[in-house]
């Protein structure tokens, strides 16, 4: 196959234009990437950072997350809604102090088998924390993947949600697997958006499927009904 530059255009990209000032970023310790990932699943960015440095200086530690009570936890978490991930959260650190030694596991099963952790989420945490080489497919992915590629039909169709997986595995570079993870996440969130995307800007228009054929408007594909 011919050399795969997406992954390499996106890290430039990334460099020169990418998210650096994230709280969870400095440092990108396992805890605090769960935590941000999870904060992150329903939430805005400029929305989670205050809660972010909120929740980590009353739990300092996953063990602390695990010793609070469940209204001291829920108190920290007031506000953000979708209270179910903290309720999940919560008794995601009870269960890494009583089978993991009160860390988070280094292990996809491990990490999907705790409540709250999905395959992008357990993807994100291992590629985030330890640089290990695991895809990620939330919304924003989705979108630059269809368009990237070309790929019609609901990115929610198991058909369809299956090929993209496979695309996102297909372009895992064999370094900087933190970075390349965030640069996803800020790319298709400040570039390659839902409405107006940057093309004329974008690093990866040489090779966009979708802007060649003059398909940007159009994908990801709405769901039908
Ligand atoms: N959404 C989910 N994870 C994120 C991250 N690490 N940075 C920005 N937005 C995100
Ligand atoms: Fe997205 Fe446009 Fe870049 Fe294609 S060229 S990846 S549609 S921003």
């Amino acid at each position: 196959a011919e050399h795969d530059h997406f992954a390499e255009k996106l890290l430039a990209w990334f460099d020169a234009a990418g998210r650096h000032d994230l709280p969870w970023l400095h440092p990108r310790t396992p805890y605090r990437v769960w935590l941000s990932e999870i904060m992150l699943q329903q939430t805005q960015v400029k929305t989670v950072m205050p809660y972010f440095a909120r929740f980590l200086e009353h739990f300092p530690t996953l063990p602390d997350l695990a010793a609070a009570s469940t209204d001291q936890v829920m108190a920290q978490w007031a506000g953000l809604g979708y209270y179910a991930r903290a309720r999940n959260l919560h008794a995601a650190a009870r269960l890494c102090v009583q089978q993991h030694g009160g860390d988070l596991p280094r292990d996809f099963d491990a990490l999907v088998a705790l409540p709250g952790i999905g395959r992008s989420t357990a993807g994100a945490i291992l590629a985030q924390a330890w640089g290990d080489r695991f895809a990620i497919l939330d919304g924003n992915v989705k979108r630059v993947l269809a368009r990237y590629h070309g790929v019609a039909g609901w990115p929610g169709a198991p058909a369809v949600e299956k090929q993209l997986w496979q695309l996102a595995a297909q372009h895992l570079p064999q370094a900087r697997m933190a970075d390349y993870t965030q640069a996803q996440m800020d790319f298709g969130a400040t570039l390659c958006t839902r409405h107006d995307p940057a093309c004329m800007l974008c690093a990866l228009q040489d090779d966009c499927v979708a802007l060649r054929e003059g398909r940007v408007d159009e994908l990801p594909t709405s769901k039908p009904g």
